[in-house]
């Protein structure tokens, strides 16, 4: 059978083997899928290791490694270019290493196919700027919001992908520098990890404003309870972005894109 695996440190809580399976399954594909705790500073010789096996197909990378993986694929695509990050590798015929990065897109299809959101045309705000957030702004960009406004604790940080885009509408600014309201807010930060908030002026929700969380969890996120609180008309977590994401990985490495609506709903079901 061909095999795949995800890496990253920690990966025992990754949803990835469950998606994957539940994929394989549903369009009749033989393959395995595990995961792969590699140490810190063990990346490249785990991915070279990886490879060199007959039969092994593809990986997806996730948290510490995006980055490494970035640096390791030969060739990559725009749009994980543009992201400095790589979430799927696979080997090509001429034996080179390819990376792309689906998270962007995951989160596009989510907001637009499963929750009916356009991006199109809305004045969309985006919240951090670290490498979650940075993975996201070429696939967001390319639906043509009228806006894109990256606001960050260290502003310095949000400058800096701003000006990755100089011919789009993309503005980079503090969370109190942050007016009038925002038809999509994105929550990329890592502050709901810690239960936290960013400090985001209320004003920036109307009752029309849809809120992301790029995280979940089986009751509202922190991020999305406080948006509802200010009266947000709609608030989404970023479990849909997990299996979307998951979806272009599978129909990279398998030529066939899954049906993704049982898969979330029955991990949804699972949520502890
Ligand atoms: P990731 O890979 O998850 O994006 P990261 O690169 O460390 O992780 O980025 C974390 C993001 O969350 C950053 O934008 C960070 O803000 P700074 O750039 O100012 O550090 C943001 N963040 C983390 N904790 C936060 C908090 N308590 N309040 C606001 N922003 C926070």
């Amino acid at each position: 059978v061909d095999h795949y695996a995800v890496m990253g440190n920690p990966i025992e809580h990754s949803k990835s083997p469950r998606i994957h399976a539940m994929f394989a399954e549903s369009v009749g594909h033989k393959l395995s899928y595990n995961t792969q705790l590699v140490p810190v500073n063990d990346f490249e010789e785990a991915v070279t290791r990886f490879f060199d096996n007959g039969g092994y197909l593809g990986l997806s990378v996730t948290v510490p490694f995006k980055e490494q993986a970035w640096t390791l694929s030969v060739v990559r695509t725009a749009r994980a270019e543009k992201a400095g990050a790589v979430n799927t590798l696979w080997m090509d015929e001429q034996g080179d290493l390819n990376g792309d990065n689906t998270d962007g897109l995951g989160l596009v299809q989510d907001l637009a196919v499963n929750n009916g959101v356009s991006i199109k045309g809305a004045r969309v705000l985006i919240l951090g700027a670290g490498g979650a957030v940075r993975g996201v702004l070429e696939p967001i960009l390319s639906q043509e919001p009228s806006e894109l406004v990256i606001a960050n604790r260290t502003v310095s940080k949000a400058e800096t992908l701003a000006g990755l885009f100089p011919e789009k509408p993309v503005k980079a600014c503090g969370f109190s520098e942050l007016e009038g309201s925002f038809d999509i807010i994105i929550n990329g930060t890592s502050a709901s990890l810690h239960g936290d908030l960013p400090p985001v002026p209320v004003t920036v929700i109307a009752s029309a404003t849809c809120c992301y969380d790029m995280m979940y969890s089986a009751s509202h996120t922190v991020f999305n309870q406080w948006a509802l609180d200010h009266g947000a008309g709609k608030v989404i977590d970023g479990l849909g972005m997990l299996v979307e994401q998951a979806a272009e990985q599978f129909a990279i490495w398998r030529g066939v894109r899954p049906e993704t609506t049982p898969v979330l709903e029955m991990l949804r079901k699972e949520l502890p």
